[in-house]
């Protein structure tokens, strides 16, 4: 699969020039999306994390054209002087990628909700891709540019879910952000859309006790139409570039979803009576 997209894809450069933020870009999705915008032409990417070894480290693995900052995204200044640095470092910012998100430390089934957990989650995941949105649009409304914001959300936001419902209900959020910010920030010609992976394998992924791809066709597998194929990075981070790129000039408000058909539950049609 890697080599299909390597020889096919990439010969197409989507994003050149383009100065691109990634929030959660020192690990998993965020990781591999760092490196595919560098091969797609991005003149800067900046990787933004809590994490500073390993976002200092990706950044070194893709070269000159990447940096990081160090940044979390749920304190509102934080998030602020990062896009200003960005932007006067690098003259401009035209890609925002909103792509962190966390999970509680424990089921967070509705009657055993744990709020100091909650608070905390929804920080991060609501709060701080909101924070993200507001002060990117701002900087590409100053600057004139005609810019997009990408979000990662999930099956998440479209389901409920046996537990993990902080993070369910932080998903929702995220796309109603998302279409919220579409439909007002269409005027400044500044997109807004959001993918939504099923899975893929992550530290993220991994405590949710998914560890391997199989790990998913065991939970998941009956509900998708898809069979024998499963979800990369690479495809993720392929998304992102799509809608981040001209080719997707008249996309807005999207949710663009990554799940093999997971979301079409079958539907029995009645036996004909004719
Ligand atoms: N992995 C999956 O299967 C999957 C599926 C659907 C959606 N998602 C979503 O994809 C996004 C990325 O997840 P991932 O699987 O790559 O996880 P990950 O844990 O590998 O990466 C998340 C990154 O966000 C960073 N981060 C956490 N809190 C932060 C904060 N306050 N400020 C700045 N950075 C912070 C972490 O340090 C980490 O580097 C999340 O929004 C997640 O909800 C993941």
């Amino acid at each position: 699969m890697a080599n299909i997209r390597n020889s096919e894809q990439v010969m197409k450069k989507k994003l050149e020039g383009k100065v691109a933020i990634i929030t959660g870009g020192a690990s998993g999705i965020g990781k591999t999306a760092a490196r595919v915008f560098a091969e797609h032409g991005a003149r800067a990417v900046v990787i933004v994390d809590i994490q500073s070894g390993n976002g200092q480290s990706v950044a070194k693995s893709i070269g000159e054209v990447c940096s990081y900052v160090q940044c979390d995204v749920s304190d509102e200044e934080q998030v602020k002087s990062m896009i200003e640095w960005t932007a006067r470092t690098y003259g401009g910012l035209d890609v925002m990628f909103c792509n962190v998100g966390i999970l509680s430390h424990t089921p967070q089934t509705v009657m055993d909700l744990d709020f100091s957990q909650y608070d905390k989650l929804m920080r991060v995941n609501a709060r701080g891709t909101a924070a993200s949105v507001k002060h990117a649009a701002r900087k590409m409304v100053e600057l004139g540019t005609r810019g997009t914001i990408i979000c990662t959300t999930s099956p998440a936001s479209t389901m409920g879910g046996h537990n993990l419902t902080d993070y369910v209900m932080s998903k929702h959020a995220v796309l109603g952000l998302v279409r919220s910010a579409s439909m007002q920030l269409g005027g400044h010609g500044i997109r807004v859309n959001c993918v939504s992976p099923s899975v893929v394998i992550t530290p993220l992924a991994q405590r949710m006790g998914l560890a391997t791809p199989d790990d998913f066709y065991t939970q998941f597998g009956n509900f998708t139409s898809i069979k024998g194929v499963h979800l990369t990075l690479e495809n993720v981070a392929e998304a992102v570039v799509y809608l981040a790129s001209d080719d997707a000039a008249f996309i807005s408000g999207h949710d663009l979803k990554l799940d093999g058909g997971l979301l079409c539950l079958p539907f029995v049609m009645p036996a004909s009576t004719s």
